[in-house]
């Protein structure tokens, strides 16, 4: 079918972020991620994709003071972890939260662009927080405080782990978090776009992102990347192992693209920091292993890495949770949802595309007991 799965098709206009698929470029607001991801901060890339220009160093600290305010779980919402800890998946935990969230806002049902900004810092900032205390309530562990002398890559290690990362480590997720924060017009960040062009509210505009990246099409393929490394074990099984998953008619999880036809740019970061980050700690495992399983499926399939492919290792390397990999992923990205949901109100039109209806046609009704049974 023409257009299936909207494949080239424009459904917004945005001054947030921009792909070009055949070079490999990624721009958040005309900044190539090449240059942002070395120099930036997650917390700079927050006031970018949201004030669409990066913050002078007033401006910088007023948003990072408003993160730090805000981290804090509603005590309402705090207290529905235990349950999620026991009963909810992570993704399912955070995807529910963030609709439990709206209750409980201090703006309510007020659509206004300034109190959809200040609940998008909202949701930013108390996303790691509602991560790491469903992380630590699983395990018996009492939910974490935010530490406000760390930076916001910093809490999410923090939270979730227990352990004040060092300065690396700090630096490692924060590079994840800038590489993860926006990304065009990718599943979830449609989906926010067409909730807020009815003019829902926000959260319910961020629960159906975070719905959508769910899937291991999208924000998914993360941890089934790691579960596949684990399953590999050593870089000299990597290549048989691929082929026999292609020769099976699989997919390979962390490769291919809609966009990219050639490197993903943010693979480029992610593969130096899984190198980096496997040396550090003496263990180099799950990067060659990565290199290998790269290399075969170049080989065999012509597919190149995506963003969720060195990101698995990473992530591991740095001491996640290999369930938690897609939530961090929702984290970063509430940056750009919210940006692009607060863009759409901003210039709204309601989004509803045309379906080509493919089902019968001139059928009669005929009464329940004249039906008979289907064969
Ligand atoms: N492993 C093996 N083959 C793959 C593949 C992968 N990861 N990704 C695409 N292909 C193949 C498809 O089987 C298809 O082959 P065919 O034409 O012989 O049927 C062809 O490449 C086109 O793939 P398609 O799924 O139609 O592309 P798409 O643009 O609809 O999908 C993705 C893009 C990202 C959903 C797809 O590449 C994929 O499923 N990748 C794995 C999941 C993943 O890593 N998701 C994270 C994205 S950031």
């Amino acid at each position: 079918m023409p257009g299936a799965g909207l494949e080239d098709v424009v459904a917004a206009a945005t001054s947030i972020s921009d792909i070009d698929g055949k070079l490999g470029r990624l721009f958040y607001v005309g900044y190539d991620i090449h240059e942002l991801a070395p120099n930036s901060t997650f917390e700079e890339v927050v006031h970018l994709l949201h004030h669409l220009r990066l913050p002078s160093r007033s401006e910088l600290e007023k948003l990072t003071d408003n993160l730090i305010a805000e981290r804090d779980l509603n005590p309402w919402v705090a207290a529905l972890m235990p349950t999620f800890a026991t009963e909810a998946s992570p993704m399912s935990m955070l995807r529910t939260t963030v609709s439990a969230m709206s209750a409980h806002d201090p703006d309510g049902w007020d659509n206004s662009a300034d109190a959809n900004y200040r609940k998008a810092m909202r949701l930013i900032a108390r996303a790691p927080s509602a991560i790491g205390s469903y992380h630590r309530l699983r395990n018996g562990l009492e939910p974490l405080r935010a530490n406000p002398k760390l930076s916001h890559a910093g809490n999410v290690l923090w939270l979730i782990t227990g352990e004040e990362p060092d300065e690396d480590a700090a630096r490692i997720m924060d590079i994840c978090l800038i590489l993860h924060a926006d990304h065009t017009m990718n599943a979830s960040t449609f989906a926010a776009r067409v909730a807020a062009s009815t003019l829902s509210d926000l959260h319910s505009a961020m629960t159906a992102a975070i719905a959508t990246l769910k899937g291991p099409l999208h924000g998914g393929a993360n941890e089934a990347v790691m579960k596949m490394l684990l399953d590999i074990g050593e870089p000299s099984k990597a290549s048989a192992y691929i082929k026999t998953v292609l020769a099976d008619k699989q997919k390979i999880m962390g490769f291919g693209h809609r966009v990219y036809k050639t490197e993903d740019p943010r693979a480029t970061h992610l593969r130096g920091l899984s190198k980096e980050i496997g040396e550090a700690f003496g263990d180099t495992r799950w990067y060659e292993i990565s290199l290998e399983v790269e290399k075969t499926v170049m080989d065999e399939k012509g597919l190149y890495p995506n963003v969720d492919f060195f990101a698995a290792s990473v992530y591991y390397c740095l001491g996640l949770p290999i369930d938690l990999f897609t939530p961090i992923f929702a984290a970063s990205r509430m940056a750009g949802w919210t940006a692009h949901a607060r863009e759409q109100y901003a210039d709204n039109r309601l989004i509803r595309p045309e379906s080509e209806y493919i089902g019968p046609r001139n059928q009669h009704y005929v009464p329940i007991d004249q039906r008979g049974e289907q064969k």
